[in-house]
């Protein structure tokens, strides 16, 4: 009953167009995937692990940048600030561009099984200095994509934990 509710209040709203994007937010540091992943190529893994059971990606420890910037750039003051989070044993706050409310199940894993790569979602990462929300991650846009696909729309399927 309660779900029928929900569907019909669905249904009246409908998809509609997708909300303009919001600008991206200030970060803490100015850490630009440009620079790390594109002319360094660092590959995504070395920052985003996926762990067991791969429902996120995850963001890196500050430990992981101290492994270059105790030696790489320590007169520019945005490392020190970096150095001072770890010193300080404090994670770095930054701020989430992609993200979906609790009720909705969403898995990393069963989607690169499925195919779709880190730009299908995010765009050309590896260009960008700065990360913005590139792509349609409401409702009305995770449907339009497995209707596509041929992935279940089912209530259900994206509202209930595996
Ligand atoms: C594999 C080594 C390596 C790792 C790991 C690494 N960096 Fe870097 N980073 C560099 C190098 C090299 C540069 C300098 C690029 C240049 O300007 O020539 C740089 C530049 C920067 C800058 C620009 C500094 C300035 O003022 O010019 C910031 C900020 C930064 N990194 C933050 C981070 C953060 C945050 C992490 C962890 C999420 C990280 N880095 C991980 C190598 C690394
Ligand atoms: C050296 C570490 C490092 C590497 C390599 C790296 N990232 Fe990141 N990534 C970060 C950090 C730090 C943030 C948080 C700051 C930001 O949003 O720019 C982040 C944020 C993101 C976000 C936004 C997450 C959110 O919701 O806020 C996406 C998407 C992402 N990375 C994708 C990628 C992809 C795709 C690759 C490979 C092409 C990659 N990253 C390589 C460190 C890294
Ligand atoms: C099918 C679309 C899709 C694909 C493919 C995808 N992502 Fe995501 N990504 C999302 C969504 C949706 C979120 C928000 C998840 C949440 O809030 O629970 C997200 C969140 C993230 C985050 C923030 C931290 C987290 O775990 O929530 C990072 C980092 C990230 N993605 C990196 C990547 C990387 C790297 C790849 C490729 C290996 C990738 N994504 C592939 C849709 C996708
Ligand atoms: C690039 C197209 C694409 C996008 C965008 C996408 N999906 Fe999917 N998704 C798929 C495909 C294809 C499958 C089917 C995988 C299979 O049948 O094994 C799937 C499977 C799933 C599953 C089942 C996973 C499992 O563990 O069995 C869930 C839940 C799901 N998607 C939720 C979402 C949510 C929530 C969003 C939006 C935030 C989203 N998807 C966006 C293509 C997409
Ligand atoms: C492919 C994944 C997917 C399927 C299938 C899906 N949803 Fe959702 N749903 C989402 C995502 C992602 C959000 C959060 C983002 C948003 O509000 O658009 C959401 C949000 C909602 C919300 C909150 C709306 C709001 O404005 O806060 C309701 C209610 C809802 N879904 C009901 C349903 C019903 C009823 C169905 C079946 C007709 C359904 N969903 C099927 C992914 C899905």
């Amino acid at each position: 009953m309660k779900l029928l509710l929900l569907a019909m209040f669905w249904f009246q709203q409908g998809p509609g167009p997708a909300p303009a994007p919001p600008p991206p937010p200030t970060q803490p540091v100015p850490y630009s995937h440009k620079v790390h992943a594109g002319d360094l190529k660092l590959p995504c893994k070395t920052c985003h692990t996926n762990p067991a059971p791969g429902e996120v990606m995850g963001l890196p420890e500050v430990t992981t940048c101290m492994g270059c910037h105790t030696a790489v750039k320590t007169d520019s003051p945005h490392i020190q600030k970096l150095a001072g989070f770890a010193k300080n044993q404090r994670p770095v706050p930054w701020v989430r561009v992609y993200q979906i409310p609790s009720f909705v199940f969403f898995s990393h894993k069963a989607h690169a099984e499925a195919g779709a790569t880190c730009e299908t979602c995010h765009g050309p990462v590896k260009e960008r200095e700065v990360i913005r929300l590139e792509s349609n991650i409401t409702m009305g846009g995770c449907m339009k994509c497995h209707e596509q696909h041929n992935a279940s729309n089912d209530c259900s399927y994206c509202h209930t934990p595996k």
